[in-house]
């Protein structure tokens, strides 16, 4: 499973780098807005940035909404820097500019999944990776689980290779059970990454260790 951190804060991008098991980087308009990152000079220096302190891929969303301006947009963003997938919405002109992306092999990440038949299509358009959002779908009372595990289904019925991007991950339960169905990649924010490694008995365990060392010596 690719862990993917789900912001644009550097600080927090560095710190998931340092630790050694960050695959990669997700963006979005909003996540830029947070940092402050404002303007088009401005959030294309931050990607920059970001592919930087990175090795793995990092999304990059266009703003336009219809296939003219979405593939004018995404190819400036592709030719930042070779680690930029091009986040494309899950909308009609999407699908086209997922498949216009595909074709010209270019890495895409279909952005806004929330359901099994939006997912379909963008592994037919042969997206790289689509994002299904499971934290936003437990916000309105839908089990954002359950649609992880149609996806993988219907994907490994067919051996479509767009990975599942489990995303709007907001704790460390969504990323274990994401594990547990087969999601190729999850994306969170730092705190779901560190979770991981909590546990009391371990720091119990080490407590007495080093207490029991010190009594030897
Ligand atoms: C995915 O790429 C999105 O940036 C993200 O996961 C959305 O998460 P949110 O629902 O916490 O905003």
């Amino acid at each position: 499973m690719k862990f993917f951190i789900d912001t644009a804060n550097l600080d927090q991008i560095r710190e998931a780098q340092s630790l050694g098991v960050l695959d990669g980087v997700t963006t979005n308009p909003s996540l830029m807005a947070k940092e402050g990152i404002t303007g088009e000079k401005n959030i294309i220096q931050h990607y920059i940035d970001i592919c930087e302190i990175v090795d793995g891929d990092v999304s990059a969303e266009v703003i336009s909404v219809d296939f003219k301006g979405m593939v004018e947009e995404g190819k400036i963003l592709a030719a930042l820097h070779p680690q930029i997938v091009v986040k494309i919405p899950m909308i009609e002109d999407g699908v086209k500019a997922l498949k216009y992306f595909s074709d010209e092999g270019i890495k895409t990440n279909c952005t806004l999944i929330f359901s099994a038949g939006q997912a379909l299509l963008a592994a037919k358009a042969g997206a790289t990776y689509m994002s299904p959002f499971i934290g936003r779908l437990d916000d309105i009372s839908t089990d954002g689980l359950n649609l992880i595990q149609e996806i993988r289904d219907i994907y490994d019925n067919y051996g479509f290779e767009t990975q599942i991007l489990a995303a709007s991950i907001r704790h460390t339960m969504h990323v274990i059970e994401c594990a547990k169905i087969g999601a190729d990649v999850m994306t969170g924010p730092l705190s779901s990454i560190k979770g991981l490694l909590k546990h009391p008995l371990t720091d119990i365990g080490l407590a007495k260790f080093l207490e029991d060392y010190k009594k030897g010596n």
